[in-house]
């Protein structure tokens, strides 16, 4: 018999929400100057000052101590983060933790594919935003389209990844031509293209002018596609369809146009160990004067149960999933 879960030593906001699912910025860091991201190619980052590896796995023990299971490391690019397979290994190996990903640009993930598989990696997730080289190095600032598709290629043929999630942000005028080509894909190779709507971050350029809604990338793939279940628990707010004969598929993730508030499911770490409540909200706790001091696991367990429920920290289940907030996607992680 299963006793009905009491709550105590679990992540519920006061709206309710379940926190099982944590994205872990690594560093600021990024061998790409995407222009919706970094703003300018000739951006010259700031000082990255970030948690050491042993503060962060104290941090994710707590937080799987109180419920989280999945863990998604992001950046900046994380795979810039020395370290990052031990880091893998180690976030692996804590108990209650099933599910590892990243998100990544994919420009050094050839190299490092094998010793993040052997450490446990189980999700992948790989920004490309154009399958032409020249416009590849237009969006990104970087001549890598080969070595992101290599990448790519050598993830499927690794067999490990039921999908290797693609994620192309839509920008009307910049790589909204290539959306069919992108579906094309899907029906040759296990890939699991997400259509992203861009959304109103920093130093993004973003204007309504720019966004493709939904409804018109679906018109435009330009091939009958058929709603998925949701079967995975940890679902993030991608909404996936099967294409007819295709051995991947595409899905939608559509902050502007629909709110996934209702059934948000997570909690995001910057690199320098502030606790994001809402990627469009205002709060964020500090931890890392917390963390400097040794606190206990326990110590932490308790930290964390007050900080969810502190007033403002996540924001109320609202019709919008965006806000007037432009979040920095370098340093939150997406
Ligand atoms: P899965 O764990 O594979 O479902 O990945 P994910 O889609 O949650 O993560 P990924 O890092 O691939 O992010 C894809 C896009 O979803 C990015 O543009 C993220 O900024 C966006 N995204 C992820 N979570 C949220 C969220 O809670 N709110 C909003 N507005 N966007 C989100
Ligand atoms: N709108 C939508 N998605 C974005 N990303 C970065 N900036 C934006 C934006 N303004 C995506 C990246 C990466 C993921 C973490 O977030 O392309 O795939
Ligand atoms: Fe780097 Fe990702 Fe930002 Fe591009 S979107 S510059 S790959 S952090």
């Amino acid at each position: 018999m299963s006793l009905p879960d009491s709550g105590k030593n679990m992540l519920i906001d006061p709206s309710k929400r379940k926190i099982s699912y944590l994205r872990v910025s690594l560093t600021t860091r990024c061998n790409f100057r995407c222009l919706y991201c970094y703003g300018l190619p000739d951006f010259v980052p700031g000082p990255d000052p970030k948690l050491k590896d042993e503060q962060l796995l104290l941090l994710l023990n707590a937080f799987a101590k109180l419920g989280i299971e999945k863990i998604r490391f992001t950046g900046g690019e994380p795979l810039v983060r020395p370290g990052i397979v031990d880091l893998v290994k180690a976030a692996s190996a804590i108990e209650g933790i099933s599910r590892i990903a990243v998100t990544t640009n994919g420009l050094m993930l050839s190299p490092l594919l094998p010793g993040l598989i052997d450490a446990g990696l189980n999700g992948l997730n790989v920004s490309l935003d154009s399958l032409k080289g020249d416009r590849f190095k237009e969006i990104t600032g970087h001549d890598g389209f080969d070595r992101v598709f290599g990448g790519i290629n050598d993830a499927i043929a690794s067999g490990i990844f039921p999908y290797v999630k693609i994620n192309m942000v839509v920008i009307r005028g910049i790589n909204d031509k290539e959306i069919s080509n992108f579906a094309q894909w899907a029906i040759d190779r296990p890939v699991d293209i997400r259509f992203i709507e861009f959304m109103p971050t920093d130093k993004s350029g973003w204007g309504k002018d720019r966004l493709v809604p939904e409804k018109e990338i679906k018109e435009r793939i330009g091939l009958p596609i058929t709603e998925l279940p949701r079967s995975d628990l940890h679902a993030g707010p991608a909404q996936s369809y099967a294409i007819d004969n295709g051995q991947g598929r595409v899905s939608f993730i559509s902050a502007v146009s629909h709110s996934f508030c209702k059934n948000c499911n997570r909690l995001r770490i910057t690199a320098d160990g502030n606790v994001v409540g809402c990627l469009f909200g205002k709060r964020q706790f500090g931890l890392k004067e917390i963390l400097d001091d040794n606190p206990t696991e326990a110590e932490l367990v308790e930290v964390l149960k007050e900080m969810i429920t502190s007033p403002g920290f996540r924001r109320k289940v609202s019709k919008q999933s965006i806000s007037s907030e432009q979040p920095s996607m370098r340093r939150i992680g997406g």
